[in-house]
């Protein structure tokens, strides 16, 4: 299983903070905000992650993952979207990196509770994915369940009420869906859509839909993202993450503050 953040986009919703970096290098709490979907994968036991960042970012992401995981047997690699041409773009993107794996996909911005090591572990073809209950959901991809919560009907920002429920960022694809996604025609807002890639499994039988537990949430607005703030350090989830990243950084630091002190 390899593992993929999208780290792009443009994040207009938090102009002006986005202005000068990247959404994923702004903070949540006491750390940037791409150690979380980082987490997720890690504490999965994924050990190759792919981080898809815009041009303009590049350094910004070096600068502080660049040699942060040198010594715990994490391989990160970037490579740069030059245009935000949607979600389902990322498995272009990362067409090599993929090569001939299944993948775990995760945007950027999404802070999850809850723990997929399992269905990552599991998980061996077709497409699995997951739904949360949300009170916005005409603003995302909504899932419609039958009455045994099979999902029948993924549609992207529907007009009409469907349902609550919407499909967060994290997906989980065999190798097929890089040729799947090459195939997308863009829609109306000129992206290539993920709900678009779900609808293939799903209209094929191929994609489980499971549930989200606990809180979900996208950190790019200005509540959202100060919900975040406060929600992980209530309920302490720094603590929570794998050693592996917690020690990573710890040790980051410390290398911060040693380059510091020689500075004065
Ligand atoms: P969005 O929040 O949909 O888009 P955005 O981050 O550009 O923000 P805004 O809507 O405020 O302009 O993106 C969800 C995540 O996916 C986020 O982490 C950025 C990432 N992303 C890319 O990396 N490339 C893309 O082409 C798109 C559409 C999103």
């Amino acid at each position: 299983m390899k593992g993929i953040i999208l780290a792009g986009g443009t994040a207009t919703r938090l102009f002006p903070l986005t202005a000068t970096t990247s959404k994923q290098l702004l903070p949540i709490y006491d750390r940037q905000m791409i150690f979380y979907p980082l987490n997720v994968l890690v504490k999965a036991g994924i050990r190759d992650i792919l981080i898809i960042i815009s041009p303009e970012h590049s350094g910004h992401f070096l600068n502080l993952l660049g040699s942060i995981f040198d010594k715990n047997n994490i391989r990160l690699e970037f490579k740069v979207q030059k245009t935000p041409r949607g979600l389902a773009d990322a498995f272009i993107v990362g067409e090599d990196f993929i090569d001939n794996d299944n993948v775990t996909m995760i945007l950027g911005d999404n802070i999850f509770e809850d723990d997929f090591s399992e269905d990552i572990k599991n998980f061996k073809s077709g497409g699995k994915v997951f739904a949360v209950k949300v009170p916005d959901p005409e603003r995302s991809g909504v899932v419609v369940f039958n009455e045994q919560m099979k999902a029948v009907k993924i549609v992207e920002k529907p007009q009409k009420w469907l349902s609550d429920y919407i499909i967060p960022g994290l997906y989980i694809y065999d190798k097929r869906v890089i040729e799947v996604a090459k195939q997308l025609e863009p829609s109306n807002r000129g992206e290539i859509e993920i709900t678009d890639l779900h609808n293939w499994y799903l209209e094929r039988g191929e994609l489980e839909v499971g549930l989200v537990k606990g809180k979900w949430l996208d950190a790019g607005t200005f509540d959202s993202l100060l919900e975040a703030g406060q929600y992980v350090k209530e309920k302490k989830i720094s603590e929570k993450f794998d050693p592996i990243i917690n020690q990573a950084i710890m040790e980051f630091n410390e290398e911060l503050k040693a380059l510091a002190k020689k500075k004065l």
